[in-house]
């Protein structure tokens, strides 16, 4: 049975699942250990810095742009597919009123929904699907949409324009090429939305009702910490790490865990607490052992699209006073390669 690692501001407990549990209960602070026959964890942020610094990330190890059906996206590729999204998401900010949006309900699948209807909303059928959560079941019903969507030739671009991201479909000419745009779009859109929802979602789970002197830059670099989205970032056997360090065999994959490193009592006045206004004198991008988008060499590309995303959300759910329901006393954090609070039922507070 797993039990909680972690409390919320408001006596609410996130019970983790127990792999991450244990991880928690057992190595914070440790450094350094085996997790199994060829891989090794890493929790000291010394090391991790180094580790990180030793080597740019393998193709293989790019969260969003590794090879796709065989094929290795290229950087003017990547850099294509971002430029598109971050207009995508530019676009939609324009239309961030926050009026009479109702965001009550369970999320993440709350938030997940309104951010794909908000940003990818103007889309053909075919390519929203590809952003839908019951995807995440199971990756054959991925490989399923995206093979279906891809028979039939896209017809011409709709007038009012689908998004950036995807008009990729509209400029594809063969199956293959279509199948390879709808597998981008996945990639990228998908981010967008699993990612923000749900660090909106965490933000929500351990502090809301937020008090008003708080800003939500600050409860969203708290919240990442307490529950990195990235909770792990696995670096493949290589010859620079035995080199940096002989505990670590030739043929030993490396898993920096941020999950502990962000927890560290050496790094961190009262850890397991949510304190956004710790935020007030740390420098979220240079302080040890904080590192909820990557090293500091090869940060992620989205951040910039992602906080703001993030930050309009919490602002509409605090303009309208959505709170946690307090009935609600726990919630699981599953394990999955995204570290995400499942089902937390936001209310309007009374
Ligand atoms: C809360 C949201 C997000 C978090 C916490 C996050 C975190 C990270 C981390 C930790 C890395 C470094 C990975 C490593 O070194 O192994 C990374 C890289 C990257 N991220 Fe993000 N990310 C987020 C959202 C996004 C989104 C929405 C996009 C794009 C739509 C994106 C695009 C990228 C790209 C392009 C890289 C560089 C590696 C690659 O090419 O795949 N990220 N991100």
């Amino acid at each position: 049975m797993p039990h909680s690692a972690a409390f919320a501001s408001d006596g609410r407990v996130t019970v983790f699942a127990p792999r991450i549990e244990s991880l928690l209960r057992e190595r914070l602070g440790t450094g350094l250990f085996r997790l199994d026959t060829d891989t090794i964890g890493v929790s000291d942020s010394g090391l991790i810095d180094a580790l990180l610094g030793a080597r740019p990330a393998s193709k293989f190890e790019r969260p969003i742009f590794k090879p796709l059906l065989g094929h290795t996206i290229t950087r003017p590729e990547s850099s294509a597919v971002m430029r598109a999204v971050s207009r995508d998401v530019n676009q939609a900010f324009l239309k961030f009123t926050g009026g009479d949006v109702d965001l009550t309900g369970k999320w993440p699948h709350v938030a997940h929904n309104y951010l794909r209807d908000l940003v990818f909303g103007s889309d053909p059928y075919r390519l929203r699907v590809m952003v839908d959560r019951r995807l995440e079941i199971t990756p054959k019903l991925t490989w399923s949409a995206m093979t279906a969507g891809s028979v039939l030739p896209a017809r011409r671009r709709p007038e009012k324009g689908s998004t950036n991201l995807g008009a990729m479909l509209y400029e594809a000419g063969t199956y293959r090429e279509r199948r390879h745009a709808m597998g981008l779009y996945r990639r990228a859109a998908a981010a967008v939305c699993f990612t923000v929802s749900a660090l909106a979602t965490g933000a929500m789970w351990l502090g809301a009702p937020f008090d008003s002197e708080v800003s939500n830059r600050h409860i969203i670099h708290e919240t990442l910490r307490l529950l990195p989205i990235s909770w792990n970032l696995l670096r493949m056997a290589s010859p620079e790490f035995h080199a940096l360090d002989n505990r670590i065999g030739a043929s030993d994959d490396v898993l920096v865990l941020p999950l502990l490193t962000h927890r560290d009592p050496n790094l961190w006045d009262a850890p397991h607490d949510f304190r956004p206004d710790r935020w007030n004198s740390i420098d979220p991008d240079n302080h040890p052992g904080y590192l909820p988008f990557g090293h500091v060499n090869e940060r992620c590309w989205g951040r910039h699209m992602v906080i703001p995303l993030a930050e309009r959300l919490l602002g509409i759910a605090r303009r309208n006073r959505l709170t946690v329901d307090p009935a609600q006393r726990s919630a699981y954090v599953p394990l999955r390669g995204l570290l995400s609070v499942n089902d937390v039922r936001v209310v309007q507070a009374q």
